[in-house]
């Protein structure tokens, strides 16, 4: 059985990329094949609306998203974190899930099962928002939403590491991996 990963963050080490590695510690210890893209080292360019993926069914931008599509018909699972940037994903992120839009008749995360991790700074609100993104933009590809001990896991932190204080975190983040992982053999039977 194969997971992604996908950390939507442009930081070395950041609070969301943290707990998107304690997310995926569960399929790491059940045996799993498990990939992690970072979005702080990949370059993955937006959608230009070229619309030639409507007559090819791939995109013609030649990046890092090419290795994400095969990844994404290689997966069972995928995880993606974020950080909240203007009560939003990440442009990073963002550019990556517009770029679905090449494979979207194919639908090869279709069935799939999926979860989301959402990091802000503040206490404004922004990681629901967030969340909601990246579950509604999995929903459009057919994904299963699993969620966590309650919706997907939202946390405070600002600095890259500081999430590693909030013990609390690291556990909600381990308990939406189990999750998927648990709805995934489910669906297996
Ligand atoms: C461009 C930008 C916009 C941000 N907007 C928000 C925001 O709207 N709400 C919030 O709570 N934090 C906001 N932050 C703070 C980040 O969400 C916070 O630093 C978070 O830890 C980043 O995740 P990371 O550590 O995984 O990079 C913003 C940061 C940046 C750089």
């Amino acid at each position: 059985m194969n997971v992604i990963g996908i950390s939507g963050t442009p930081r070395k080490k950041g609070n969301s990329e943290i707990l998107l590695r304690y997310a995926l510690k569960p399929f790491e210890n059940n045996g799993w094949n498990v990939k992690i893209f970072l979005l702080s080292e990949l370059e993955i360019k937006p959608c230009n609306a070229c619309d030639s993926c409507r007559e090819t069914g791939t995109c013609v931008i030649n990046d890092d998203m090419q290795g994400i599509y095969d990844a994404f018909r290689w997966c069972n699972a995928i995880i993606i974190s974020s950080p909240v940037y203007f009560l939003n994903v990440s442009a990073q992120l963002l550019s990556l899930l517009d770029r679905h839009f090449a494979v979207d008749v194919e639908k090869p995360l279709e069935g799939r099962v999926g979860g989301a991790i959402a990091v802000g700074g503040g206490t404004t609100g922004g990681q629901t928002i967030t969340l909601n993104a990246i579950y509604t933009w999995m929903l459009s590809c057919g994904i299963i939403c699993v969620p966590g001990d309650l919706f997907g896991v939202k946390a405070v932190a600002d600095k890259p590491g500081d999430i590693l204080n909030q013990e609390n975190q690291l556990k909600q983040a381990e308990i939406l991996g189990f999750n998927i992982l648990n709805a995934t053999k489910l669906l297996q039977k």
